[in-house]
């Protein structure tokens, strides 16, 4: 079979390329695509920066009739809250999240623990409203969003699996190439290192009846390497290292998810092999317990901490602001410049 061929070349992890030949494209591709192209015609003619922001974790399902999956943790608020900054900065935001994760403006009421039952209230009409508790909070969330949905300066596009995430990754990117230096991607979506390829799983739901299951996990290619060297090369891109959960594999062969990378003083070396690696402009280093309070931002030129102080989180800042507002200066001079440069104040 030529695609088990493909992948018995003996080198453990196989390219880029040869992921999009085994693996099946989502049925939506074309209708997302399409609704991307419109979307950044749209934008380019007014000449606005644009961002692709990637929020929320892949699943990587275990049987093609999937019943169980294996999932990559991110509730999507680093996303959805940078999302929103990006729209007050003046970006167009392409928001490609996973299904049912945090999205922009509708983030601190959809998975709070109140049912939204809650956020209503009966008048003495019978007629509904929204209850005075909620309402008047609710009110400069609700404008910005009609705002930004009747400008259309925000599209949604959603996924679930690796797979979809990937194929969607790279028509996006492709498709707004022509944005050229005016383009940033903001890759905050926490993406599976493994997966079983689609030739290798099991078609039907795995019997508990034939015992205890072992796991064998290919490794998905760094999908980063085509993304800046080819299908972003004149744009400005921002990736994320966090510590999180991975594979260790015992001297009894089994494998046991342990947290790794937990000592922050790893987190900025790693950070910055990642920039070498791969060549683009900025890596964001972020420790998963920490990750509202701290950041790194990681170029070739700096390292820049951004840290909000115990009063400020009692004030809700939010650090995604911040965050933004350093990339948005940055990207200013990328623009202007075609370089990422260390900027002052
Ligand atoms: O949503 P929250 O709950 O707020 O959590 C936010 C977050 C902690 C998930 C987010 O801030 C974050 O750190 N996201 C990136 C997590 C991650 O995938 O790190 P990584 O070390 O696995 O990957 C680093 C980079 O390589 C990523 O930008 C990813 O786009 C890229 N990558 C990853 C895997 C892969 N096969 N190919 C890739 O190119």
């Amino acid at each position: 079979m030529a695609a088990q061929h493909l992948l018995d070349n003996g080198q453990g992890v196989i390219d880029p390329d040869t992921y999009f030949e085994i693996q099946t494209p989502p049925p939506n591709l074309a209708q997302d695509e399409a609704k991307v192209r419109d979307f950044v015609k749209y934008n380019l003619a007014k000449n606005n920066r644009l961002v692709l922001v990637t929020s929320g974790g892949t699943q990587v399902p275990l049987e093609n009739q999937t019943v169980r999956f294996i999932d990559n943790f991110s509730a999507g608020t680093r996303g959805a809250t940078s999302a929103e900054y990006f729209l007050e900065y003046g970006y167009a935001v392409i928001f490609m999240h996973r299904q049912h994760s945090l999205q922009p403006y509708s983030r601190n009421y959809t998975h709070s623990t109140n049912c939204f039952l809650d956020y209503l209230e009966l008048k003495p009409d019978d007629s509904m409203g929204v209850s005075q508790a909620i309402g008047p909070k609710l009110i400069p969330t609700f404008k910005k969003y009609q705002s930004v949905k009747q400008r259309n300066m925000l599209l949604f596009v959603e996924f679930t699996t690796l797979t979809d995430y990937l194929f969607l990754l790279r028509s996006i990117t492709l498709i707004m190439a022509p944005m050229k230096s005016k383009a940033m991607y903001y890759l905050a979506a926490a993406v599976s290192d493994f997966f079983i390829p689609a030739p290798k799983m099991a078609e039907h739901k795995i019997q508990s009846s034939e015992g205890a299951l072992t796991l064998h996990l290919d490794q998905v290619p760094k999908f980063l390497k085509p993304l800046v060297s080819q299908w972003a090369s004149e744009s400005f891109i921002v990736s994320f290292k966090a510590s999180h959960a991975s594979y260790i594999t015992c001297p009894s062969g089994t494998h046991l998810f342990a947290q790794l990378e937990t000592d922050s003083r790893l987190l900025v070396p790693k950070a910055r092999a990642a920039l070498t690696r791969y060549g683009h402009q900025i890596v964001i280093g972020n420790m998963l317990t920490t990750r509202k309070r701290d950041v790194t931002l990681i170029t070739k030129e700096d390292d820049v901490e951004i840290h909000l102080t115990d009063q400020e989180l009692r004030d809700e800042v939010e650090i995604e602001e911040r965050i933004v507002k350093e990339l948005y200066k940055r990207h200013g001079m990328f623009i202007s410049t075609g370089k990422s440069c260390a900027v002052d104040g």
